[in-house]
């Protein structure tokens, strides 16, 4: 399909809470993931949610293994999820470090939900239901804040924790992005 532009901080369209998914299996909505699945590719990325290339949706894509700028990462399985409701499970919060394809060169250490459970639904309509962890359950919860207009800078607790990746991870080969 195509490679779309990735919107950045500052466009007021990252603020905006999108629109829950009505029709699912359609032509629109899949050529959508289509574009989605491109445009996280061509940049390496964790992640992408509909509105980070303009479409207000409540639409997320994710995993599909360790990234160039994510080496590390356990393995997620690629999934596109729709509609997606969130519920903290037991097990309190940890920090790590966090970057957003909207917000290039720079990384934060933010606080997430350990534990999660998820649901929602594939792009045929079928039910998502899985209870997650670690790096698997932090991407979830980075990619949904996108939908309420919720970039990860603004979880940061201490903005100290919070800079270029060239600066604060000198000689690592980790992606300018
Ligand atoms: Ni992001």
């Amino acid at each position: 399909m195509a490679i779309k532009p990735i919107l950045r901080m500052g466009d007021p369209r990252l603020l905006q809470a999108s629109e829950p998914v009505r029709d699912f299996g359609t032509p629109e909505l899949l050529a959508l993931i289509a574009d989605m699945e491109d445009t996280m590719r061509a940049a390496h990325g964790a992640g992408l949610a509909a509105p980070q290339i303009g479409v207000l949706s409540r639409l997320v894509i994710f995993g599909g293994g360790p990234t160039a700028r994510y080496p590390d990462a356990d393995a997620v399985p690629y999934t596109v999820l729709v509609n997606p409701k969130l519920k903290a499970l037991r097990g309190g919060t940890e920090s790590e470090w966090e970057g957003c394809l909207s917000v290039p060169g720079m990384r934060g250490l933010v606080p997430r939900y350990r534990r999660l459970r998820y649901r929602g639904f594939d792009p045929w309509g079928r039910p998502i239901d899985r209870t997650v962890e670690g790096f698997h359950a932090r991407v979830v919860q980075h990619e949904v804040d996108h939908l309420d207009g919720v970039l990860y800078p603004t979880r940061i607790k201490d903005l100290r924790k919070f800079g270029f990746i060239e600066e604060l991870f000198p000689g690592q080969s980790l992606r300018d992005d």
